[in-house]
């Protein structure tokens, strides 16, 4: 991950926010080739949703909405994320997050590995004595290590092995010597409280000018309810048959506990949502579907399958509107983590619009004759975080010679640049010229980049790293045969193409 931030600061995918002012902790900026990347995938999203179908409508609702919304949706009631606050260190966790950050933290991966195969307990007090110490200072282990190596006896730890009970484990090593075990601070090891307080994760603003008077509303925390407050209005004016869909993209809000894994967790992110209403005996196939079509979406666009996984949702972990949902996870280096979800939210958005509006948003079926509330198959996917996958996925080094390629390998619809126009000496007016000239009309039909600006090795491993899918150099010969070199990303295979079939060959390859 570390590769891929750097990656995205020096060639200008992505940015730290206000980083003149030191930052904005965990809000991201795009760059030029970053806003390139998420408007390819966005728009590959709506091709695949609502181009290639013809029960999908695209929408774009306001982020404000009339507040009573939120009290529908039950968000203002719901929307909690419970958390903790370590007294040590004063770091925030979510509850439900808090084994995996403990499994992850710097403290406990350092132990893992120091304690990984058949190692005794001499190992651990040497761990304590140095790396705890350093990594987890308040960890009572680090602080009493041979009380807790008495407790611990000569028991051998076989830590990645199948005998591993992580919990029981570190409710030893947090226990305190008067006996008391909590659950340990994944940052500097000290017990955390027992009590953990809630938080709403909605964000408010005041809406109008004068703040006495200013009504207080709520940045969306999902883009969602602007489509279900619409599904009259898409009624009256589309007169669509179940079933349909809508769908949206755009911005939502919230005030995350623990923001963090670069753009992966963030306060402001951007969603792709479809609703998608079902007759509610259909829900279940629907929703196999969508799960289905949403997964391969990913392949096809050249995430690898071994990367990729379904989970579906145990009951206790199911939002408090859905029936079902299953994630799409993609496999980070932080672990598995959700892209997309895709729940059966059920009838439970219409009926609480409907009764809190006071407007009937029930669906009549012409044929049977009935009224009723559909059913909303929901696949729900985050952008920032499709394109941090995409991003990691894509992203190899090859040895080359002495010298070793860094290539981000994009899909030819997400690559930001198509071609780049590269002449072999910038001295050569002749060739720069001609160079120009032919960037300008690919321009016309490519996104193309010139470059003149170093050697043809550094210009060629600079279009790599930002997956840039095709170089054409143009050198002294094209003066006379009117033929360049167009080199493949990929396999760096060159071929010599006619100027005048240039655009119809990269046309080909692109299509
Ligand atoms: N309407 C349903 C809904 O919002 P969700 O699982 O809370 O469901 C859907 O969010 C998707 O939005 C997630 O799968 C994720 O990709 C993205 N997402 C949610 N919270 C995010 C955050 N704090 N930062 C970045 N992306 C987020």
């Amino acid at each position: 991950m570390d590769k891929i931030v750097a990656l995205c600061k020096r060639r200008g995918f992505i940015f730290q926010s206000s980083d003149i002012y030191g930052g904005l902790a965990n809000t991201w900026d795009y760059g030029p080739y970053g806003v390139e990347l998420k408007n390819n995938l966005k728009r590959a999203w709506w091709k695949s949703v609502v181009y290639e179908r013809d029960d999908v409508f695209g929408m774009d609702a306001a982020i404000l909405m009339h507040p009573k919304v939120w009290e529908a949706s039950g968000h203002l009631k719901s929307f909690n994320d419970p958390f903790i606050k370590c007294p040590a260190c004063s770091n925030f966790f979510r509850l439900d997050k808090i084994w995996d950050e403990i499994w992850n933290s710097p403290w406990f991966t350092s132990l893992r590995e120091t304690m990984m195969g058949d190692k005794d307990t001499l190992q651990m007090i040497r761990w304590a004595k140095h790396e705890g110490k350093k990594l987890a200072p308040n960890l009572n282990f680090v602080k009493h290590p041979e009380v807790t190596v008495s407790w611990i006896g000569d028991l051998h730890y076989k830590f990645g092995g199948v005998d591993l009970d992580f919990k029981n484990y570190v409710g030893i090593i947090a226990r305190s010597r008067d006996g008391v075990s909590r659950i340990p601070c994944p940052n500097c090891g000290n017990q955390l409280p027992e009590e953990s307080m809630a938080a709403n994760l909605m964000l408010e603003t005041l809406f109008g000018p004068v703040k006495e008077t200013a009504q207080k509303v709520y940045l969306r925390p999902e883009t969602a309810q602007g489509m279900f407050v619409n599904f009259l209005n898409i009624l009256d004016s589309k007169h669509p048959k179940l079933p349909f869909g809508l769908a949206q993209i755009g911005k939502a809000f919230r005030n995350e506990v623990t923001p963090r894994n670069f753009t992966f967790r963030t306060r402001e992110f951007e969603q792709m949502e479809i609703e998608y209403f079902v007759r509610p005996e259909e829900a279940d196939k629907q929703l196999a579907e969508w799960i289905a079509a949403r997964f391969n979406w990913y392949i096809n666009l050249g995430i690898k399958k071994e990367n990729l996984r379904k989970r579906p949702h145990a009951k206790d972990e199911l939002a408090h509107y859905a029936k079902a949902c299953t994630d799409i996870e993609y496999n980070f280096s932080f672990g598995w983590s959700e892209l997309e979800g895709i729940a059966n939210r059920t009838d439970f958005d219409l009926k609480q619009h409907s009764e809190v509006s006071g407007k009937d948003l029930k669906y009549f079926d012409e044929a049977s004759k009935e009224r009723f509330f559909p059913y909303i198959i929901e696949p729900s996917g985050g952008v920032d975080r499709s394109v941090l996958a995409f991003l990691v996925d894509a992203y190899r080094e090859e040895k080359v010679k002495d010298d070793t390629r860094v290539v981000l390998s994009l899909h030819k619809d997400l690559a930001p640049t198509k071609v780049a126009v590269l002449p072999l000496l910038k001295n050569r007016p002749e060739l720069v010229g001609l160079a120009r000239k032919i960037a300008a009309d690919l321009k016309k039909c490519f996104i193309t980049v010139y470059d003149d600006t170093a050697a043809i090795g550094k210009l060629y491993r600079r279009q790599d790293e930002v997956g840039t899918l095709y170089c054409v150099t143009i050198d002294v010969p094209s003066l006379e045969d009117k033929q360049v070199t167009v080199r493949d990303r990929d396999t760096m295979k060159q071929d010599r193409v006619s100027i005048d079939k240039l655009k119809e060959y990269l046309e080909e390859k692109l299509a």
